[in-house]
């Protein structure tokens, strides 16, 4: 697959931004960031999306995260884009930076192509990509979704929980979960370790295997 997936280190390139010329790495730091594509300004779904994202911004600022938006339209595009944007979605600012990509250099370079849209002069589209990026600045999970489908920002919050919380602890979230939900002990944790890192106690499904690999805690 060409460009960045999950565990590869985000390219330290110099972006041009609605809110400066930046270097990837400066801007993310030693904080987790959403990098995010969009196919194009002035559409439909995207200034649904976008609207969405600057209402969930202090959803994500609380939990220590940035946000950077992409698409290939040029920066006076992106300006005169937001106010559309600020006015569908009731007046939430759009406090994020979004790059301009008109020569689709970044768009490769960070994986976020659509093998099918393309633009007017038959030059290649983002697609709906969205990389979270670790505080080491590492890919830590990749949504790829079709111009045609929108994505849903619970699922966001819901997916960069569990990234945070599997960072913190031994621990991984299960089928369906829910942030303030019980999330599940790591396997490479012994019951020993488990009884010392999860002083709260914790609870193991009685499986027909008998192995007791299934354990429950709330972190
Ligand atoms: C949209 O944002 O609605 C859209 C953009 C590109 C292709 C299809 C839909």
């Amino acid at each position: 697959m060409p460009g960045i997936t999950i565990g590869d280190k985000v390219p330290n390139l110099q972006v041009e931004t609605t809110h400066g010329k930046f270097m990837l790495h400066d801007y993310i730091s030693d904080t987790w960031t959403i990098l995010f594509s969009h196919p194009g300004d002035f559409t439909p779904v995207c200034t649904t999306e976008l609207g969405m994202m600057a209402k969930y911004a202090d959803e994500f600022s609380k939990r220590g995260v940035k946000l950077l938006g992409l698409s290939c339209d040029d920066l006076e595009s992106h300006e005169e884009w937001i106010k559309d944007v600020e006015a569908f979605s009731g007046g939430h600012k759009v406090k994020y930076p979004i790059i301009a990509d008109p020569n689709r250099e970044i768009i490769k370079q960070l994986n976020m192509v659509d093998p099918d849209e393309k633009g007017s002069n038959g030059e290649p589209l983002p697609s709906r990509a969205l990389h979270i990026i670790g505080p080491d600045k590492l890919v830590k999970l990749s949504f790829l979704y079709p111009a045609t489908t929108g994505r849903n920002m619970e699922e966001v919050v819901r997916v960069l929980e569990s990234l945070q919380k599997a960072a913190k602890y031994k621990v991984a979230t299960p089928v369906n979960w829910k942030p303030g939900e019980e999330v599940v002990i790591s396997p490479s944790v012994s019951d020993d370790q488990a009884k010392k890192m999860f002083p709260q106690g914790y609870h193991t499904a009685d499986l027909p295997s008998k192995k007791g690999y299934l354990r429950f805690t709330q972190v």
